[in-house]
């Protein structure tokens, strides 16, 4: 067996191959495994030892994703890998685009026709537009956009999917990782240290909760979900506001939030909105019995669990 498989496949029910061990595909194959279906992460660097069944896989290499699904054989699958960094993305476009456009063809390929959710984002918008439904017409905002929205082209072309857009994801991530931590855990680790946060006032984002994400993928995997379906927080919010509520949370005084605009800092390079909305979600929600949790409710689950 060439694949490097940490745990044995887990053979009754059905499996879950999940293409990206990063922030999001941990927390989906940790749901799927909570719910007692069986899910197996894959990637090209082995994640940290809690992360449960891995194997290793580089996307973009054709015969690896040919191998890996005929030796896992995954009932359903879902693309959640990288690149995912938007600002590496806008200073390698070629190679961002490469590598979606090759990991998609590899992966549909290679997967016959079995259910694939692919995970996107609203970077495929221009970012002008506060509402983005499933019907808004695509304008990548940058290289990341356009690289996820020719692998959204290929994925539903080639095989029974659903490209879920989803918004800005937020949850707990340790304050020493390698990568550049999602806006919630940076924060809320730099405001616990008695530090300040930079954050603007004019960037809007929708953001959802990792777990709500990790939820609603789950369940599009459910034959005859929308093609495409939109996955926003139910809260239009600017960073600034969010980093108020954030310390709010913790009881950290509003002047440690410095509100700045969004040409001065680290955002510079995001679209003004990063915000989807979507006719479908409340539906698929109640189908599922599914709840999308807003900034303040999840900000309190989270501090609820703080590390
Ligand atoms: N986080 C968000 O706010 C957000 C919002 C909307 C959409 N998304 C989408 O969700 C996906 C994952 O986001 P994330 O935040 O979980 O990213 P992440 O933490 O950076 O994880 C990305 C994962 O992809 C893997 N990967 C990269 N290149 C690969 C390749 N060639 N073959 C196999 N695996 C590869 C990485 O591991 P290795 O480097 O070890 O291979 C890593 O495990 C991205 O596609 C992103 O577009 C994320």
């Amino acid at each position: 067996m060439s694949a490097d498989k940490n745990t044995a496949t887990p053979s009754q029910g059905s499996t879950t191959l999940v293409v990206g061990s990063g922030f999001v595909g941990r927390a989906l194959a940790a749901h799927l495994a909570a719910k007692g279906e069986a899910a197996v992460l894959a990637s090209r660097c082995r994640p940290n030892s809690q992360a449960g069944p891995w194997v290793r896989l580089d996307a973009t290499d054709a015969v690896a994703c040919e191998r890996v699904i005929d030796e896992i054989q995954p009932d359903r699958l879902v693309f959640v890998h990288g690149p995912s960094d938007v600002s590496w993305c806008q200073s390698n476009p070629k190679r961002a685009a490469e590598a979606h456009t090759a990991a998609a063809i590899n992966l549909t390929a290679a997967a016959r026709g079995r259910r694939t959710v692919l995970i996107s984002t609203d970077n495929v918008f221009d970012g002008n537009s506060p509402a983005n439904d499933e019907t808004a017409t695509t304008a990548p905002a940058n290289a990341y956009g356009q690289a996820k929205l020719a692998a959204e082209q290929i994925v539903r072309e080639s095989t029974d999917a659903t490209v879920l857009r989803v918004s800005l994801v937020y949850g707990w991530e340790p304050a020493d990782s390698a990568k550049w931590l999602n806006f919630f855990a940076a924060c809320a680790h730099r405001l616990q240290r008695g530090g300040v946060v930079e954050a603007p006032h004019d960037q809007w984002t929708t953001p959802v909760l990792v777990d709500d994400v990790a939820a609603v993928s789950a369940a599009a995997l459910t034959p005859g979900t929308p093609e495409l379906l939109h996955l926003g927080g139910p809260d239009r919010v600017t960073r600034a506001e969010w980093a108020e509520a954030i310390a709010d949370g913790l009881g950290a005084p509003r002047s440690r939030i410095i509100r700045t605009p969004k040409a001065l800092g680290r955002y510079a390079s995001r679209p003004t909105y990063t915000c989807l909305t979507s006719t479908l979600l409340d539906g698929f929600c109640r189908q599922h019995t599914l709840q999308v949790r807003g900034v303040a409710e999840g900000i309190r689950d989270l501090l609820k669990v703080a590390p």
